[in-house]
């Protein structure tokens, strides 16, 4: 078996196994908010890697133990960092970087838009406050001069609107389509 059937393999277990739950305290499944955020990229005509980052953005959260309700213990799962470990390992950039940002995307855009705090879902604001709050200046610009910033703010937009209930997408196995394309796309760059 090749890498990029092994990982597509491993990312379908995991959703089957643990997609099930609640994401955090938001009222669709893990699963059903992964496939809303793929399908808002896909619906954008985004590209392969930012639909599949807009689909693995929370892997994280499938990837550890802690509880569903972990913020609402004070508690950060540091769910990007252990995103950004496991699929930089098979994945370009272009697909593990929106992942990695996304919480820091949320407080960038909570800093330069006032009402984007205020348009956020109740557990993504009091993780907000756990993910360290707002961004100091120079932060900022630092952000905005990394070289997929649109790529990684519109995947943090996808996410956000990835929570309604019983919203009809289509199934985990068409966006693996766009996984196991980024994986091969990552394969050929490295051989
Ligand atoms: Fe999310």
């Amino acid at each position: 078996m090749n890498p990029s059937q092994d990982v597509v393999g491993e990312i379908r277990r995991l959703f089957d196994q643990r997609g099930g739950s609640m994401y955090g305290g938001e009222s669709v499944t893990q699963l059903e908010h992964a496939l809303q955020a793929a399908s808002l990229a896909e619906n954008a005509a985004a590209s392969s890697a930012t639909i599949s980052a807009a689909l693995l953005h929370d892997i994280g959260h499938l990837l550890h133990d802690l509880d569903d309700d972990a913020p609402d213990k004070g508690v950060d799962d540091v769910h990007e960092v252990l995103a950004n470990e496991w699929l930089i390992k098979y994945f370009p950039r272009e697909v593990t970087e929106p992942v990695r940002l996304h919480v820091a995307a949320k407080r960038y855009l909570c800093t330069v838009e006032s009402e984007y705090y205020d348009q956020l879902s109740e557990p993504s604001q009091v993780s907000f406050k756990l993910q360290g709050g707002a961004l100091a200046d120079e932060e900022v610009k630092e952000f905005e001069q990394h070289d997929l910033f649109e790529q990684i703010v519109q995947v943090r937009r996808y996410d956000d609107e990835a929570k309604i209930v019983d919203l009809a997408t289509p199934d985990l196995e068409h966006f693996l389509q766009h996984v196991a394309e980024c994986v091969s796309c990552a394969e050929r760059a490295e051989g």
